[in-house]
C-alpha cells in the first residue's frame, strides 16, 4: 500500500533555514510582506526575495503558486520555494499551495516555514495528496520520498490526524484503481477489504453461493464468464447512535471490464482495469471515516465480479432475474455495471433500511462525452439531498454536476420480452442508465448515483493527483458525512 509522505510538525526555528538540506518552503503575501521565516531567507540570499517583490514578479502569482529558486546562495538547500499566499488564505488555496509543493518537492525533504499558515493541515493535505506515485509493480527500488518539516508556532496545537486520514483513504482508493486486473482479482479486492477489519469495521464477504440464495441473478450473470468468483463485500462503521439508520454506499466493483461477449475493440481496453473505480471509492471513504472514528454510521457495499467472455458467459439476448424480482434481457453485455448495481442497490435497502443512499460506478463512456474528465454525472431523486452533496463536492475542489432524469428516458429500456432491457440506445446514454439504476431504488430512499467514468482516472495532472488513479469522490463523501451525518 503507498502510503502519505509522513509529515511533522515543529516549532519554528528559523537558525535551521540556513543549514537545511533538500528545499525550503517560505511564505510571501501577494502584496510582498514576508514573515520572520521569508525575512530570514532573504538575509541569507543578500534580498532575493526583496528584489522578487520589487519586480512584481509576486504580485503577479496566483494565490497557493510556487516559484522555485535553484541553489539558493547563502543556504545549504537544493532550492528555495517561495510560496504566494494571503495571511487568511481560504481552504482550497492552502491545499493548492500544497500540491504545488508536493509537485516540485520529488524525492527532496522539504521544510516548510508555515508560520502564517492558519490552517498548516490543509496544506499538509495537499502536498500529500500531490506527492502520490504508484510502484507496486516497478522493480527499481522506490526511491524513499524525503521527508517534510512544517515549522508552526505551535506545533502541539495542530490536529493532523483528520487530514491525514482523508489522504489515506484517497490514496487507498488510488491504489485499487491503478492495481491491474491480474493483480487485483475479485478474491484480491475482497481480502483488501477484510483486512480493514483492524480498523474496527465489521466487513462481511458474500460468496456465489450466498448471492445465488439471495436471488442475486443481475449480479451474477455478469461474473459467469469469468474463472475469477463474483463477490459481494460489506463493510459496516458503526460510530453513531445505536438504531440511527445508516447512510449507504454502493460501488460497481467489476475488476476488469472486457465488455463480454459484446467485446470492446482492444484499443484502449487496457483502462478497463479501472472499472471498480466506485467499488474503490467506497473502500476508500470507509477507510477515511474508520481512521477518523467518525462518529456516523455508514455500510458500504460493493460487488465485486470480472465481465470476461467464454463459454458461459452471458449472452445478449439472455434474460435474468434479479433480487428485485423482475426480470431483465441483457441485449448488450458490455453495459454490465448497472446488472451489478441493481442487486447491490436493492440488497442496500432490505438489509440497512437506509436514511440514504449513494452509488458510484464507472458507468457509461456517455458521460466523458457529457461532462469530459472535470465532471462526475450527478442524478438524484431528492433534490434537497442532492445540493448538500454538490454543495460538499464544491468545498472540497471535486467537480461534479446534476444530470436530470425523467420517465421520458426511461420507456427506452422497454423491453419486449422482459420486464426492461439493459441498454436504452445511444441517446442520453448516462440518464438511461441511471434510468435503469432508479428502478431499483424504493421512492422514500434519498438516493444519488455519481457516474464517476470521466474523473476516476485521468491522462493529465488534475487538481490534487497526478495523471492516473485520482480518488475522486472520497474527499467530497467524507465532507458529506461530517457536515449531514454526524452526531455532535
Ligand atoms: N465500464 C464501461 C464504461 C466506461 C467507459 C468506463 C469508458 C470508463 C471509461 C461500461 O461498462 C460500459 O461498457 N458502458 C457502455 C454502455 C453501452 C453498452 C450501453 C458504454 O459506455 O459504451
Ligand atoms: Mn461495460
Ligand atoms: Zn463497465
Amino acid at each position: 500500500m503507498t502510503t502519505p509522505t509522513p509529515i511533522d510538525f515543529k516549532a519554528t526555528d528559523i537558525e535551521q533555514i540556513a543549514s537545511a538540506k533538500g528545499r525550503v518552503a517560505v511564505i510571501v503575501t501577494p502584496d510582498g510582506k514576508m514573515d520572520v521565516g521569508a525575512r530570514r531567507a532573504n538575509r541569507l540570499t543578500k534580498g532575493a526575495l526583496a528584489r522578487m517583490i520589487e519586480s512584481g514578479a509576486i504580485a503577479r502569482m496566483k494565490p497557493g503558486e510556487v516559484v522555485s529558486l535553484a541553489w539558493p546562495a547563502g543556504m545549504m538547500a537544493e532550492a528555495l520555494d517561495v510560496v504566494c499566499l494571503e495571511r487568511n488564505a481560504k481552504t482550497d488555496e492552502l491545499r493548492r499551495a500544497g500540491v504545488a509543493l508536493g509537485k516540485v518537492k520529488g524525492e527532496a525533504e522539504l521544510l516548510v516555514l508555515a508560520g502564517p499558515v492558519r490552517q498548516p493541515s490543509e496544506m499538509m493535505l495537499g502536498i500529500m495528496l500531490r506527492a502520490y506515485e504508484f510502484t507496486a509493480h516497478k522493480t527499481d527500488e522506490a526511491k524513499p520520498m524525503g521527508a517534510v518539516t512544517m515549522m508552526v508556532a505551535k506545533p502541539d496545537e495542530i490536529d493532523a490526524g483528520a487530514a491525514r486520514a482523508v489522504a489515506e483513504g484517497v490514496f487507498f482508493t488510488r491504489d485499487l484503481v491503478s492495481e491491474p486486473a491480474n493483480h487485483l482479482t475479485t478474491t484480491e479486492f475482497a481480502t483488501r477489504i477484510s483486512a480493514m477489519k483492524k480498523l474496527g469495521l465489521k466487513v462481511q464477504v458474500l460468496d456465489e453461493p450466498e448471492l445465488k440464495k439471495l436471488g442475486m441473478g443481475a449480479l451474477l450473470s455478469v461474473g459467469h464468464g469469468s474463472a475469477s468468483p463474483s463477490k459481494v463485500a460489506i463493510m459496516e462503521w458503526q460510530g453513531g447512535d445505536k438504531g440511527t439508520a445508516p447512510l449507504a454506499l454502493v460501488g460497481k466493483g467489476v475488476v476488469f471490464d472486457t465488455g463480454g461477449i459484446s467485446l470492446k475493440p482492444a484499443a484502449g481496453m487496457e483502462e478497463m482495469t479501472m472499472d471498480m473505480g466506485g467499488a474503490g471509492v467506497v473502500a476508500g471513504v470507509m477507510r477515511t471515516l474508520a481512521l477518523r472514528r467518525a462518529r456516523a454510521n455508514v455500510v458500504g457495499i460493493v460487488g465485486l465480479v470480472e465481465n470476461m467472455p467464454s463459454d458461459r458467459a452471458t449472452r445478449p439476448g439472455d434474460v435474468v432475474t434479479s433480487m428485485k424480482g423482475d426480470t431483465i434481457e441483457v441485449i448488450n453485455t458490455d453495459a454490465e455495471g448497472r446488472l451489478v448495481l441493481a442487486d447491490i442497490l436493492w440488497y442496500a435497502q432490505e438489509k440497512f433500511k437506509p436514511a440514504a443512499m449513494i452509488d458510484l460506478a464507472t458507468l457509461t463512456g456517455a458521460v466523458i462525452i457529457a461532462l469530459g474528465h472535470e465532471n462526475a454525472g450527478v442524478f438524484a431523486n431528492d433534490d434537497v439531498f442532492c445540493r448538500k452533496f454538490l454543495k460538499a463536492a464544491e468545498a472540497e475542489g471535486e467537480g461534479a454536476w446534476r444530470l436530470p432524469l425523467g420517465d421520458a428516458y426511461d420507456k427506452k429500456i422497454k423491453s419486449r420480452i422482459a420486464d426492461m432491457q439493459n441498454v436504452g440506445g445511444r441517446p442520453a446514454g448516462s440518464i438511461t442508465a441511471a434510468q435503469f439504476l432508479q428502478r431499483y431504488v424504493r421512492e422514500d430512499t434519498p438516493w444519488m448515483h455519481l457516474d464517476i467514468a470521466g474523473v476516476a482516472l485521468i491522462k493529465e495532472d488534475s487538481a490534487y493527483a497526478p495523471k492516473g488513479a485520482t480518488g475522486w469522490g472520497v474527499m467530497a463523501l467524507n465532507r458529506l458525512v461530517a457536515d449531514q451525518f454526524e452526531v455532535s
